[in-house]
């Protein structure tokens, strides 16, 4: 058998799997969609390829959605498209910019992300009476949803405190089968997002593991 050296490896799986025509080449739906969300997004096509199966099969159970880090509403937009009626979807957001970060763990700065605002987001999601906008500083914003429980959760915060605020807040909520989703996970200039992700898992003693999906995405589904 022939044996082969770590980078006659890695071009041997690039063949393989076809690594650059990309997985969604075929799903017309995906492809209009996110051309209609991708001006309000910072989000890559493939993350959002994953955003928008996992959104789309959380529609099989009980349980909410939310989205915290909505920005210029991209995602969210995503999200409230392929979700059902009979669900709410929660979006957080202060809509100024990233709160006071931690400059021991986070890279972006306070403030970052202020280019928005409320007016134009809500303008994206006029009439439909399902998505509930709650702005100002999350965990603060989420005091009414304290029995609310959730099926899909997209996490965008970008920072270790948000990261680690929203876990603490949506995990145990989350039903059986419910996916919680990070963005930005082992990202070099959000760092915060997966020290927040390791540190509640080793506080509370979680046996879920995060599964990376794409790059800088990850998931925990909750047994
Ligand atoms: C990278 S942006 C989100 C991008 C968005 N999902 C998209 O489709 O482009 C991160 C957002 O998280 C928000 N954010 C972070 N921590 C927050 C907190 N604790 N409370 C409210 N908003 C927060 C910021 O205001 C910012 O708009």
């Amino acid at each position: 058998m022939k044996h082969t050296n770590d980078s006659e490896f890695r071009i041997t799986m690039k063949t393989l799997i076809g690594e650059g025509s990309p997985f969604w080449q075929d799903d017309l739906d995906f492809i209009k969609l996110y051309n209609k969300i991708q001006p309000y997004s910072l989000v890559s096509p493939y993350r959002c390829y994953f955003i928008y199966q996992y959104a789309k099969n959380a529609n099989s159970l009980d349980g909410h959605y939310a989205e915290l880090g909505v920005y210029a509403g991209g995602t969210a937009k995503l999200i409230a498209s392929v979700k059902e009626k009979n669900k709410d979807l929660f979006l957080f957001d202060t809509f100024k910019g990233l709160p006071k970060h931690n400059p021991e763990v986070d890279d972006y700065p306070e403030g970052k992300f202020s280019e928005t605002n409320l007016e134009q987001v809500e303008k994206l999601f006029e009439m439909d009476k399902t998505i509930k906008i709650l702005p100002g500083f999350f965990p603060e914003t989420a005091d009414s949803l304290k029995k609310t429980r959730f099926a899909f959760v997209y996490l965008d915060a970008d920072l270790y405190k948000s990261t680690y605020d929203a876990l603490s807040f949506f995990y145990s909520k989350m039903v059986p089968g419910g996916v919680i989703m990070f963005d930005d996970y082992d990202w070099v200039y959000c760092k915060g997002v997966k020290e927040a992700i390791d540190q509640f898992i080793l506080e509370n003693n979680i046996k879920e593991i995060p599964i990376v999906t794409t790059k800088y995405q990850c998931i925990i589904i909750k047994s």
